[in-house]
């Protein structure tokens, strides 16, 4: 009698212990999975920094070239053999123009505005490296009134 009771009460001890261990493995697969989310917290913020810092140069970039706007007339007359980054000109027959307003004063002894002007007005005059006399002239008179903004717009082009 006296024994019977103690170990009634063992097995129930032990019974609510295998409970709670069962209890607490199921606890830890749950818990397991929260923690699998954590990581994921993490990530949102680091996608979310390139996101600004892609945003920055995003906006600086189109400001130099787009401090002159590309007259449509280039894009049109001149794109069809000249390239200049990040607009419609993309053509191919002749030298890129993207930083031409640089490299202009190293072409001759002219500085960049006088080298564009003439490149255009007598293309023969000098030819840029490279390329043959394919630049036809006459093109001032296609430019017509744009002519001036035409020059301005790739001495702009640094
Ligand atoms: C049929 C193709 C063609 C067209 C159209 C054309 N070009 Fe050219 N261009 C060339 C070629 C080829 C050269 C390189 C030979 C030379 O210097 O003449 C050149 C050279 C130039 C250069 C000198 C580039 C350098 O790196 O020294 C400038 C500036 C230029 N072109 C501007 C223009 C402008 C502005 C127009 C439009 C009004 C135009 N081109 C239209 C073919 C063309």
């Amino acid at each position: 009698m006296f024994l019977r009771t103690p170990i009634a009460l063992l097995t129930l001890l032990i019974a609510a212990i295998a409970l709670v261990a069962a209890c607490g493995n199921s606890g830890e697969s749950v818990v397991a999975q929260p923690t699998a989310l954590a990581p994921l917290g993490e990530i949102t913020p680091i996608t979310a920094e390139p996101g600004d810092s892609d945003g920055e140069p995003a906006t600086s970039e189109p400001a130099p070239s787009g401090s002159v706007v590309a007259p449509a007339k280039f894009i049109t007359t001149c794109g069809v053999c000249h390239t200049v980054a990040g607009t419609d000109a993309v053509g191919q027959v002749g030298p890129e123009l993207t930083h031409i307003g640089s490299i202009a004063s190293t072409r001759t002894g002219l500085d960049a505005e006088a080298y564009i002007r003439q490149s255009i007005e007598d293309p023969a005059a000098f030819l840029a490296p490279g390329f043959g006399p394919v630049m036809p002239p006459g093109l001032v008179g296609t430019l017509g009134d744009d002519f001036d903004a035409v020059v301005a717009y790739l001495v702009s082009l640094n």
